[in-house]
C-alpha cells in the first residue's frame, strides 16, 4: 500500500535501520524498486525530482508509484525529492505524493525557515510529512549547483531550525555530494552524531551513490533514517540497456532492452536495502 514517511521513518529510528530512498525515473525503475522491496519485505520510498516530474509530470510518476504500491504487499511511499519551491511542493501534494521536501537550503536560513514552515503548516493537517535540507549537500542538486561557504549543518542552527518549521525530517549536510565521487568521500559522523543530539526528527542522508555501505551503516548507527540513492540507479538501468544492445544492436523491442535494465536497477536496490537493514521490516 501507498503509505506516508511518518511511521516508517520514526520504525526506523527506533530500531536503528534506516529506509532507502530510490529516485525513479520512468515505469520500468519504478517497477524494479517495488520488485526488489517485495522481495526483501522491505519498505521502501520511492521519489522523484523536479527534472524528473518536468519529464513526465507529477502526475504521471503519482499513477506509476501507486500502481506498484497498489500491488505491493510492502509499503511504498511517493515522496517529492528536492521540492524546489512552495508552489511545487503544494502541486505535488495536490497530486498525492504522500511525503513532500522543501529545499531551501540555497537561500539564507530566515528564507529557508520560511519556505520550509509554510510547506509544513500546509501539509500537516492531512498528514502529510515534510523534509527540508539545511546546509549545503555538494555536487549538482538536481540542476542546481550547491553554492560556496562553510556547507556543513550547524547542530544549534539544526535545533532552532526544527522547532521554528516543525519538519518531520532533516536532511544533513556532512560531507557527502550528488553525484559519482572522486576518490572517497570523508564523512563528518561526529557532526552528525552532534546533529542527532541537538534535534530528535529522523534526519536523512543525501548523495549516497559513491559512499561506502560500511560509511552508511556507521551514519544509520548515528541517526540517518533515510537514505538516498539516485546516481547508482541510473547507471545500473543504463549498463542494463546497454548490455542489451552489445550483444544485439539491431534491437527495436523497447520492452528488451528496458527490462535488461529494470533486472539491473532491481539487484541493486536489493543490495541497498541490505546495507540499510530494512529488510523483513515490512
Ligand atoms: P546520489 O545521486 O549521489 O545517489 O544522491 C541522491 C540524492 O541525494 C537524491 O536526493
Ligand atoms: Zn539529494
Ligand atoms: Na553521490
Amino acid at each position: 500500500p501507498l503509505v506516508t514517511t511518518k511511521e516508517l521513518l520514526l520504525d526506523a529510528q527506533a530500531n536503528g535501520y534506516a529506509v532507502g530512498a530510490f529516485n525513479v525515473e520512468n515505469m520500468e525503475m519504478v517497477q524494479a524498486v517495488a520488485a526488489a522491496a517485495e522481495e526483501l519485505r522491505s519498505p521502501v520510498i520511492m521519489q522523484t525530482t523536479p527534472s524528473t516530474v518536468r519529464y513526465a509530470g507529477l502526475d504521471y510518476f503519482y499513477a506509476n508509484v501507486r500502481a506498484a504500491a497498489e500491488k505491493a504487499g510492502v509499503p511504498i511511499v511517493m515522496h517529492l525529492d528536492h521540492g524546489s519551491s512552495y508552489e511545487l511542493a503544494m502541486q505535488a501534494y495536490r497530486t498525492g505524493y504522500t511525503s513532500i521536501m522543501i529545499d531551501g537550503s540555497h537561500g539564507n536560513f530566515e528564507e529557508n525557515i520560511e519556505v520550509s514552515r509554510a510547506v509544513a503548516n500546509a501539509c500537516h493537517p492531512s498528514g502529510i510529512p515534510v523534509e527540508a535540507e539545511l546546509g549545503k549537500v555538494g555536487g549538482k542538486e538536481d540542476d542546481l549547483e550547491a553554492g560556496e561557504g562553510n556547507p556543513y549543518t550547524d547542530p544549534d542552527e539544526a535545533a532552532r531550525f526544527v522547532e521554528l518549521t516543525k519538519v518531520d525530517s532533516l536532511a544533513v549536510a556532512i560531507g557527502t555530494a550528488h553525484g559519482v565521487y572522486k576518490g572517497i568521500p570523508k564523512l563528518d559522523v561526529e557532526r552528525l552524531s552532534e546533529i542527532r543530539q541537538a534535534v530528535s526528527i529522523p534526519l536523512v542522508l543525501h548523495g549516497t551513490s559513491g559512499v561506502p555501505d560500511e560509511t552508511v551503516q556507521e551514519c544509520i548507527r548515528r541517526g540517518i533514517c533515510k537514505v538516498n540513492y539516485a546516481t547508482d540507479l541510473r547507471i545500473a538501468f543504463t549498463k542494463g540497456v546497454r548490455s542489451v544492445f552489445d550483444t544485439d544492436p539491431d534491437t527495436i523491442d523497447p520492452k528488451k532492452y528496458n527490462a535488461a535494465g529494470r533486472e539491473q536497477v532491481k539487484q541493486y536496490v536489493m543490495e541497498k536495502i541490505k546495507v540499510c537493514m530494512s529488510q523483513n521490516r515490512a
